[in-house]
């Protein structure tokens, strides 16, 4: 049967796609999440629960979907979220995310775990880059690929907090993709945020924020800017949706930082009901492993302009004239009026 064009496609189409061009084993281990996977599905029934106020009169018709981020300015909030498994798709795989990220001009946040280096990684795109490292690989390995990123001109880095325990799929976790070794957890200390800021100069990203006493305690330690995210569902069963968690998070930091919001965003609509909810923009996660197993380069950037033309369409719908502009009175919450 003749393949409908990427530009045609819906998430879903390219979500099948890439389950059918996928090896089962990277297909699985991306749509894998912890335990009963309650968290996984929660994430999304979340966000479908809230709804927009559709207005009709007014005069948008173009709404712009840009931002200044870490002093970039980027064309849309959807950002790519750090991942390290992309490789499980295939040898070129992270290459592509790199050309597919660097083609929609939007920011790449690269895993400490992924099997290219920083420094693979800035050859690879045009893309503004974030460097998120984790520490089980310890200090020093985590300072060696920050100086390089400061060097390299990234955006920013950071540090992904959340795996005090390691991931699990379903009931079990999975061995790291980058050394195949069993992959441990780390305590989370506001030490680390304090001396990774005290080591380099660019912005420091803490991700894995959950709720608002943690946001605290990583600004006070200097964080510049806090992610919240429940790692799509994989750490934490029965954990809060993560755009529950948002609005708590937003108003403890009382924008002393920006906050970005991931796990769950499957629509332009998504990203408008976390902005709404204060987010400054949102990182994609399973989505950019469908785009780049379906087709490569060009499934990634397509997954980013669907986002970002769904986008425009509520933006409009809703009577608003810049992302930058989008407040909750966007929003109705299912049973409130
Ligand atoms: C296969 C896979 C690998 C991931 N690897 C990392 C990682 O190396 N570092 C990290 O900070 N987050 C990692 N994450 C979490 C994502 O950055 C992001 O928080 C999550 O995917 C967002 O949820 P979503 O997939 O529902 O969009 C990973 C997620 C998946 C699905």
């Amino acid at each position: 049967m003749e393949r409908k064009p990427l530009a045609q496609m819906g998430l879903k189409e390219i979500r099948e796609l890439a389950r059918l061009r996928m090896p089962p084993e990277a297909w699985e281990h991306f749509m894998g999440a912890a335990e009963s996977r309650t968290t996984l599905r929660r994430n999304q029934r979340a966000l479908r629960r809230i709804l927009f106020r559709q207005r009709i009169f007014h005069d948008v018709t173009d709404p712009d979907t840009s931002l200044k981020l870490f002093g970039r300015q980027l064309p849309t909030p959807a950002l790519v979220a750090p991942i390290g498994s992309f490789s499980l798709i295939g040898e070129r795989a992270e290459r592509q995310v790199a050309d597919g990220a660097s083609r929609a001009g939007t920011m790449l946040f690269v895993s400490h775990a992924a099997k290219s280096s920083v420094r693979e990684w800035a050859e690879g795109t045009s893309a503004p880059l974030v460097f998120m490292g984790y520490l089980t690989r310890g200090r020093e390995d985590v300072l060696n690929c920050a100086r390089t990123a400061e060097k390299l001109g990234y955006a920013a880095v950071g540090l992904t907090m959340d795996t005090v325990q390691p991931v699990k799929i379903g009931d079990h976790v999975p061995l790291s993709t980058k050394d195949g070794r069993p992959r441990k957890g780390h305590p989370a200390s506001p030490r680390d945020i304090e001396w990774l800021k005290r080591e380099v100069s660019l912005p420091i990203v803490v991700k894995g924020i959950m709720s608002a006493e943690d946001a605290r305690i990583a600004v006070d330690a200097g964080a510049d800017l806090v992610v919240v995210s429940n790692h799509g569902g994989r750490i934490l069963d029965f954990n809060r949706a993560a755009i529950e968690a948002l609005p708590e998070v937003v108003r403890e930091v009382r924008g002393r930082v920006p906050v970005l919001l991931d796990s769950g965003i499957r629509s332009g609509g998504d990203i408008v009901k976390a902005v709404a909810l204060g987010a400054k923009a949102v990182l994609v996660g399973r989505p950019i492993g469908w785009g780049v197993g379906a087709a490569g380069a060009e499934g990634v950037e397509r997954v980013i302009a669907m986002l970002t033309e769904e986008m425009k369409r509520v933006l409009i719908l809703t009577g608003v004239r810049a992302i930058s502009e989008v407040t909750d009175s966007v929003l109705i919450h299912e049973g409130s009026q």
